[in-house]
């Protein structure tokens, strides 16, 4: 791939995603073009890069966000994020809550809306409150981890850090895959809507007080501003009691929003002036 059209990928990706690739990115980036190039039958990037600034531009742009996107996760990644989860929820519970919204921006293939999906419906039917109002809204830019995610099917390896409690009470062997697939049981499905959201592209179509976000290994991607623009609707959504988690590499300290640290990689939202 020569340089020019590589740079002009990247100003698609940043300007359409948010994404920031580095010039180091470039051999992923056109590993990635390439499956997608094989596809559609073509053997040139440049060739591609016509393609998506072509009249098919905005259908092939899906497929583009899909190839670059890095999807990595897991069930229960950077585990603390949940025992602290579990801490709160109870609190809340206590404290006589009726209603428990969260968000997974950047949810990828479902592992971590699934994940606090376990946690906090076998928290409620333990506190004798199943039927409390709880939702979790899933979101993500990638159609096809979306997809992935709405099916709710993995390898029994995949979903093995959930543990064998979770494991039996929120999942069942998939007919397709046989007994090395499980899918998420329908209960827990209906507690997760999965959602397309750009989050490059503020304001968000949502709306608050949301108990919790876990906005975890996506900032990594973004530029300051990007960041800034999701930071200021971070704050807007989440309630002034409720909790940011981030991932654990990332850091919301240079954008001068007003969250306070919690625990490293945990965010409150600072008091408003003159409250106490
Ligand atoms: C590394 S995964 C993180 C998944 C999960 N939050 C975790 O921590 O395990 C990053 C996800 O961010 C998504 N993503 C990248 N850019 C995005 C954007 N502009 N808007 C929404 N999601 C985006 C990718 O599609 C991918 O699924």
């Amino acid at each position: 791939m020569n340089s020019a059209v590589f740079d002009r990928l990247r100003e698609i990706a940043h300007r359409q995603a948010g994404i920031a690739l580095s010039p180091a990115k470039k051999t992923l980036v056109q590993g990635r073009i390439g499956r997608r190039c094989r596809e559609l039958a073509l053997t040139d990037p440049a060739d591609y890069l016509a393609v998506l600034e072509g009249e098919q531009g905005a259908s092939e742009l899906m497929h583009f966000l899909d190839a670059i996107a890095t999807n990595h996760t897991s069930f229960m990644r950077e585990v603390d994020h949940f025992r602290r989860l579990e801490r709160e929820v109870l609190e809340r519970l206590r404290a006589g809550a009726t209603k428990l919204r969260i968000w997974s921006a950047a949810c990828s293939t479902g592992e971590e809306p699934y994940s606090i999906g376990c946690l906090v419906l076998d928290l409620l039917e333990r506190c004798g409150r199943p039927t409390l109002d709880f939702k979790i809204l899933a979101t993500d830019i990638s159609t096809q981890a979306l997809g992935a995610a709405a099916k709710g099917c993995y390898d029994r390896q995949r979903v093995e850090p959930l543990g064998r409690y979770y494991l039996t009470r929120f999942f069942e062997n998939s007919s397709n895959g046989g007994a090395s697939q499980l899918r998420v049981k329908q209960c827990l499905r209906d507690t997760v809507l999965f959602r397309r959201l750009n989050l490059a592209q503020p304001p968000f179509p949502l709306n608050g007080p949301i108990d919790f976000i876990f906005c975890r290994n996506v900032m990594i991607y973004f530029d300051r501003a990007t960041r800034l623009g999701l930071g200021r609707e971070i704050y807007r959504l989440l309630s002034p009691k409720g909790l940011l988690m981030i991932g654990h590499a990332e850091s919301l300290s240079d954008l001068g929003l007003p969250f306070c640290v919690d625990r490293p990689s945990i965010y409150r939202r600072a008091p408003e002036r003159g409250a106490r």
